[in-house]
């Protein structure tokens, strides 16, 4: 797609990779509205943007949060995508966490995801060519410990995009699956980078990750995956999963010892 003069909608655009990709798009001559709650974080965007960025406050939980955008991507006439980068996470065991807190993470990386995306599809269709974009993870191949609820609505989202990417292979609307690995943004509590520096997993910074998906876009990319190491564990895992097992047993009391830290990584309020 050539993204110069095309325009986005971006969920999660207040986040550290969303921001990174809003800043990464009006570089390339693109417009976006973004999406979010933290209106100060969206509208700066916009200040600093003033031709590009439009701004959308909205809880993508809600019905009506999701109505806004759908609302707000009509005003601006028309779209040639949608960007799901809207997320939660919390580092920590299965057993630490509450019906809520499995219920948020599901509710926001999962369902809202899908139903803005259902919202959106009549929008896209109008265009020659357009894409949906979902934001995985790595953790959305490999179930890891510590992720177990975030591993379930990663792997749940790369099922659906693949889904989704078949059904819609005869018309104008592309799906792209962007799993990044690791990212430098308030997702990761302290724990998580602590853990990481220790385990010796690397981290992107979110300009990294930005740049990677705004070349998917512009190349048509069904899938990306961040980072050589994961991207091999990724295909060991699906053939071998055994030796990822064992892997992952060897570094599992780090793994527990930094999960039991109190979480400090985005929470949904
Ligand atoms: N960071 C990583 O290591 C990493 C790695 C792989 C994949 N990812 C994925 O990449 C995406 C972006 O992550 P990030 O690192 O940029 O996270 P982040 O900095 O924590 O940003 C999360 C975004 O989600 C939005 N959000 C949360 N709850 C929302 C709600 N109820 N309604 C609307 N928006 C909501 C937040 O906006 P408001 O607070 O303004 O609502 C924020 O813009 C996520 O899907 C994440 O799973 C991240």
């Amino acid at each position: 797609m050539n993204l110069a003069s095309s325009r986005w909608v971006i969920t999660g655009a207040s986040g550290g990779i969303g921001q990174a990709l809003v800043e990464e798009l009006c570089r390339r001559g693109a417009r976006v509205l973004v999406a979010g709650r933290q209106a100060d974080t969206l509208y700066a965007l916009a200040e600093r943007h003033p031709q590009r960025v439009r701004v959308v406050v909205a809880d993508l939980r809600t019905p009506a949060g999701r109505q806004a955008v759908v609302d707000a991507a009509r005003d601006i006439g028309h779209v040639d995508g949608l960007v799901n980068a809207a997320g939660v996470n919390h580092f920590g065991l299965f057993d630490g966490m509450d019906d809520a807190a499995i219920e948020q993470m599901v509710a926001l990386n999962l369902t809202a995801t899908l139903q803005l995306t259902h919202a959106m599809l009549p929008l896209l269709r109008e265009r020659p060519h357009a894409m949906v974009v979902f934001l995985g993870s790595i953790f959305g191949s490999i179930g890891y410990p510590g992720q177990a609820v975030y591993s379930a609505t990663k792997f749940a989202l790369r099922g659906f995009a693949e889904a989704l990417r078949r059904e819609l292979a005869d018309g104008p609307v592309r799906v792209l699956y962007a799993a990044p690995r690791s990212t430098r943004t308030a997702m990761n509590a302290d724990a998580m980078v602590q853990m990481n520096r220790q385990l010796q997993v690397a981290m992107d910074p979110p300009e990294a990750v930005a740049r990677r998906i705004a070349d998917a876009l512009r190349d048509g990319r069904k899938e990306i995956y961040l980072g050589s190491p994961e991207k091999f564990f990724v295909r060991l895992n699906g053939l071998l999963p055994r030796l990822v097992d064992r892997a992952l047993r060897k570094q599992l009391p780090v793994i527990q010892r930094f999960a039991r830290q109190p979480s400090e990584g985005t929470a949904s309020p």
